[in-house]
C-alpha cells in the first residue's frame, strides 16, 4: 500500500510506483485528497497497473467497506511523501479519509518518509508525533537537507527514492 500524502514531492511518488513495481512488488496507491492536487491518480494507477483511490465514501463495490479490504491485503503501508499532516493524524489515530482510515485498520508495518518545510519537520509537534509513532515501531526514511521547494535550505527533503526502497526491502525482506 503506498499512501500519497499532499506535499510538493507527491511528483516523486510516480518514480518511487514505478520502481517498487519493477522491484516486484505490487503497489495499490491511496492518495489524500491533497496529494490530488499535486498528482494525478491517473499516473498512479497506471504505473502502479492497480486502482490508485482516495475517497472513503466510493463504495460501489461488494459489502465489505473498502478500506477495510485495503488494509487488510496490506504487507506494508508505505507513505511517501508524508506530510506533517499525515504524521499527526497518524500519531493521533486521526481518521478523517481514506488512507487515515486503513492506517487504523491495518496491521501492517508501517514506514513513512517524511517531506516538508525544515521548520515544519523541526517543529515540537512534528518531532513529538514522530517519536510517538517510533515508540510504536513505527519506521522512518529520514528526510534530508537540501533545497527546499518552498524557498528555503533545510532538512525536510524528502529522501532520494533508493533509500526508501532499500527501507521498503529490509521490512519485507
Ligand atoms: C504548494 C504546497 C506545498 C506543500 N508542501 C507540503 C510539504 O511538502 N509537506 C507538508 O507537510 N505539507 C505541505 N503542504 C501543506 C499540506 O498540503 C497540508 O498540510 C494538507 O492539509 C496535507 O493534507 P494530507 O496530509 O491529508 O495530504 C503544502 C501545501 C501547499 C499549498
Amino acid at each position: 500500500m503506498l499512501g500519497v500524502t499532499g506535499s510538493i514531492a507527491a511528483y516523486k511518488a510516480a518514480d518511487l510506483t514505478s520502481r517498487l513495481v519493477e522491484y516486484g512488488a505490487e503497489v495499490f496507491p491511496v492518495l489524500t485528497e491533497s496529494a490530488g492536487r499535486f498528482i494525478q491518480p491517473l499516473t498512479l494507477q497506471t504505473l502502479a497497473r492497480n486502482p490508485a483511490v482516495s475517497d472513503l465514501w466510493a463504495e460501489e463495490e461488494g459489502w465489505q467497506p473498502g478500506h477495510i479490504e485495503i488494509a487488510d491485503r496490506a504487507d506494508l503501508l508505505l507513505v511517501a511523501p508524508a506530510t506533517a499532516h499525515c504524521i499527526a493524524n497518524f500519531a493521533h489515530g486521526q481518521a478523517p479519509d481514506l488512507l487515515t482510515s486503513i492506517h487504523l485498520a491495518t496491521r501492517a508495518p508501517v514506514l513513512m518518509a517524511p517531506a516538508m518545510n525544515g521548520k515544519m519537520f523541526e517543529h515540537a509537534a512534528t518531532q513529538a508525533n514522530m517519536a510517538t509513532l517510533r515508540e510504536r515501531g513505527y519506521r522512518f526514511v529520514d528526510p534530508e537537507v537540501g533545497r527546499l521547494a518552498c524557498g528555503y535550505e533545510g532538512l525536510g527533503k524528502l529522501a532520494p527514492i533508493e533509500s526508501i526502497i532499500d527501507g521498503v526491502v529490509h521490512l519485507l525482506g
